[in-house]
């Protein structure tokens, strides 16, 4: 099998860079509607559970796209999954600043959610497959890195306009990465490994010349031809073969395990969580979340650094052990000052920032980025559209589980009960990648595929 490092290019630098545009979409409607929900709420005068759909409507979309996503991009391709993606959320958004009435509104977010949904895993998807294997890690995450950007930005848009309490005005901020993504989309070649696979091998090695700057190409379309050439039709009982098994427990279970270490109840409720500790000032439990959104930044780019050197696996551990610890350190505090120990040399908002800022560093130094990059890279390509979007799915499911429950969990086993609770699912996560999570880093997408392949054969 050849194993030639895919050359890296300029050009494939720009492909993957702006395929990651989509996480700025993704990020920016995690953060915005924190700041907008106040105001909406008045506007609409809603209810709680009014609001509780305004804010939800989002995920329960994303949901959704992420479902038709998979077919969808096996289908027309990646390149044109994501044109559509920001097409619909462009709509989408145009309809949330325009709606007059709630229920418009809803029907606005609800499009938001769909775009988000297919591009949240069509973008790692497309840019795993014009990476060269030496620098996919880092190209995949670029992603990851514009979905904290994103959160970023949101926090920065809700506050220059919180005064003036325009909401319409924070959601209309979307359409500028929305069209950057579409216009840029438009300019970028399509998949090469999607052109084999819909058997269009020309137009597969004029992409491949293209975004390696070379002539020969012909060692990585043998080796992705011999790849499609083994594998079914991709169909939905392909999903079930034992050489995809192992990859799709891997995917739903990362899915899972990514949502329920508790990473947005941190992202959407930090002011919350600070003010659980006694930072009752809104203006330091708001630095203290922007502050939170700045680590998830800087750490995330640190991340793009190490993981084609370190290594999936290791960023993966190392980032569990570090999301538990915090998680304990945290679950510890409240105990402590539940119990009327508390107060002594450290207060609990100090104990709180420290550890939260702990959560998120270690979250994106590797289960933040490397869930996505893993799911981009396990899956034969015949049915990679199709697992990546179970695996998405699962994902966004767990998200809006974990988000709708975090209030009500306080309510029944207290903070400290909760921050424990995820401190225990940390600890379960990283028994799973140390048992199950294979190394990655620098194999081509074919050899992983391979890898699996024998794995799944009888005694394999
Ligand atoms: C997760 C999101 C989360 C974000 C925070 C992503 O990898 O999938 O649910 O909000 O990271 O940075």
């Amino acid at each position: 099998m050849t194993s030639e490092p895919g050359r890296v290019t300029g050009f494939v630098l720009v492909v993957a860079a702006i395929a990651a545009v989509a996480g700025i979409l993704f990020g920016f409607d995690t953060g915005v509607i924190s700041g907008a929900i106040l105001f909406i709420n008045e506007e609409f005068s809603l209810t709680s559970v009014t609001t509780e759909v305004a804010v939800s409507s989002v995920l329960m979309g994303a949901i959704l796209g992420a479902l038709f996503g998979g077919p969808l991009s096996d289908r027309v391709g990646r390149r044109t999954s994501i044109l559509a993606a920001s097409v619909i959320f462009i709509a989408g958004t145009l309809v949330v600043v325009l709606s007059p009435i709630f229920s418009i509104f809803i029907i606005g977010r609800i499009l938001i959610g769909i775009a988000i949904g297919v591009a949240s895993f069509v973008a790692p998807l497309y840019i795993s497959e014009i990476a060269p294997e030496s620098i996919r890690g880092a190209l995949v995450s670029l992603n990851q890195l514009l979905i904290t950007v994103g959160i970023l930005i949101a926090y920065g848009v809700n506050y220059s306009f919180a005064a003036a309490g325009d909401w319409r005005a924070m959601f209309l901020a979307g359409v500028i990465p929305g069209t950057v993504l579409l216009v840029g989309m438009f300019l970028m070649p399509r998949s090469p490994r999607w052109l084999m696979f819909m058997n269009r091998p020309a137009e597969a090695a004029t992409v491949l010349k293209k975004i390696r700057g070379t002539a020969d190409v012909s060692d990585e379309l043998g080796e992705i031809e011999r790849s499609v050439r083994t594998e079914g039709a991709g169909t939905l009982s392909d999903l079930v073969a034992p050489a995809v098994r192992l990859p799709l427990l891997l995917g739903v279970g990362l899915a899972v395990l990514q949502q329920a270490t508790g990473i947005n109840t941190v992202i959407y409720y930090a002011p919350t969580i600070f003010q659980f500790a006694g930072l009752t000032e809104a203006t330091a439990s708001i630095a203290a979340t922007v502050g939170i959104g700045v680590v998830n930044v800087l750490v995330t780019l640190i991340a793009i650094r190490l993981v084609d050197r370190a290594g999936r696996r290791p960023l993966l551990l190392w980032s569990l052990a570090g999301m538990g610890i915090a998680m304990l350190l945290l679950g510890a505090g409240f105990a402590l000052e539940n119990s009327g120990a508390g107060g002594a040399a450290v207060s609990l908002g100090q104990v709180t920032a420290v550890s939260l800022i702990i959560y998120v560093a270690a979250f994106a130094l590797g289960l933040g980025p490397i869930f996505w990059l893993l799911i981009a890279e396990i899956y034969p390509l015949s049915v990679r559209g199709l697992a990546m979007s179970l695996a998405t799915v699962t994902n966004w499911a767990a998200n809006f589980l974990i988000a709708a429950t975090f209030l009500s969990l306080v309510d029944l086993i207290g903070e400290s009960g909760v921050f424990l609770l995820y401190a225990v699912v940390a600890l379960l996560a990283w028994l799973f990648v140390f048992k199950l999570v294979p190394e990655t880093k620098g194999l081509s997408l074919e050899q992983i595929e391979a890898y699996f392949r024998s794995r799944g054969r009888p005694g394999g």
